[in-house]
């Protein structure tokens, strides 16, 4: 590292808070039907002259606007993610939720004193997180955001089933549908299970991709009812089952196929192991199991983005963290599985396990 990635690091804040205050103000949705001068561009936004020049240029020499003259024009990667006319591709929601944690990691000294989530976590009801003065502490045995009082769009619950969550992770389900149906010979296979699968929108898309196959998706009976629109939208609901019910709790219906995606992260190694085998009992003799997570590499030296994603874990859950395909593969091997192997995922920050269960 030099001198100048130091500093750029140091004041990394600056970036994120760019990107993130951009996305609020709307400005690539904005731009969504054509380039706008700066002026225009100011007026439809309502920024003071002052720094709205230096924040739409700091915005292009970011790479997420081009300039021309004076017009101003979304690039690619704006265009596709953070122009919410594009509802599919739209990211604005997931980073807004992610800006929430921007609150949490002034307290990152706290977490690391004692390896604890950090208190008074909080989920507001624009869809942001934050972390409150004086609140209480979460409780123990709880994923992400589970011990929260308000969900992100004001309804009561974890944040995980609140609108907000659910579509920003749709996003990335529907990016993962199209590699998990590339994976694996599904002419093998007639079922699958997708553990802890929200809304239905990965089973719903793979189904698409692979029309033969049944699915169910399981996760917690708060979650149904937007199954239930998802299943009308995707005009499939005879094909995919919804399980209500705790994943630790209730026994998994058996399956060729089991799909655990960023849920191993949320627990502790014991807890993993637990669901691990339960996902073995489900499956039937030559059945597969998939596994998607931010894994990190196996020396631990090159993972910036699953490093920093261990101390969000840190920072608000009881004992998630990132882990290797290594750590991966001891836990399925304890658990019975054999011949696992790994795979990136393109469209996301995710690899992709496989394992299978001997005949
Ligand atoms: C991080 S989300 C992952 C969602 C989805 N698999 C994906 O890849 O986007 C974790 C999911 O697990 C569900 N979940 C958490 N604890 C659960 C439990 N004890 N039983 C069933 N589902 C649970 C949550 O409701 C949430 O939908």
């Amino acid at each position: 590292m030099n001198l100048n990635e130091l500093l750029g690091m140091a004041k990394g804040f600056a970036s994120s808070q760019l990107i993130l205050t951009a996305v609020r103000l709307e400005v690539f949705t904005e731009l969504g039907s054509g380039p706008l001068s700066g002026a225009e561009l100011r007026r439809r936004l309502e920024l003071h002259p002052r720094g709205a020049q230096a924040f739409l240029d700091a915005l292009v020499s970011h790479g997420l606007l081009e300039r021309t003259g004076d017009m101003y024009a979304n690039t690619p990667v704006a265009a596709r993610h953070l122009d919410a006319q594009h509802t599919e591709t739209y990211l604005g929601g997931y980073l807004g939720l992610n800006g929430g944690l921007y609150w949490l990691w002034p307290q990152l000294e706290t977490s690391l004193r004692t390896g604890r989530p950090c208190t008074g976590f909080t989920a507001g009801g624009d869809g942001e997180w934050g972390a409150e003065e004086g609140g209480s502490e979460q409780g123990g045995g709880q994923p992400d955001a589970a011990q929260q009082d308000g969900g992100a769009d004001g309804q009561e619950g974890p944040l995980e089933w609140s609108a907000v969550y659910v579509d920003a992770m749709a996003v990335f389900a529907r990016a993962a549908a199209p590699v998990i149906s590339r994976s694996l010979d599904w002419s093998r296979y007639e079922s699958f299970v997708d553990v802890g699968g929200s809304n239905g929108t990965l089973a719903f898309e793979l189904l698409r991709l692979q029309p033969h196959l049944r699915g169910t998706c399981v996760d917690l009976p708060a979650l149904k009812e937007q199954f239930d629109t998802m299943a009308v939208r995707a005009g499939a609901g005879d094909k995919v089952a919804f399980q209500g019910g705790d994943f630790f709790e209730e026994p998994l219906p058996e399956t060729d196929v089991v799909i655990m995606g960023r849920i191993l992260h949320n627990w502790s190694e014991d807890e993993r192991l637990r669901l691990l085998r339960r996902a073995f009992d489900a499956l039937r003799p030559g059945g597969t199991l998939l596994v998607f997570d931010q894994l990190t590499d196996e020396s631990r030296q090159h993972s910036r983005e699953s490093s920093l994603a261990s101390l969000d874990q840190l920072l608000f859950s009881e004992s998630g963290s990132e882990y290797t395909f290594g750590e991966l593969s001891g836990w399925l091997g304890a658990c019975g599985f054999r011949a696992p192997s790994v795979q990136l995922m393109d469209g996301g920050p995710e690899m992709l396990a496989l394992a299978v269960k001997p005949e």
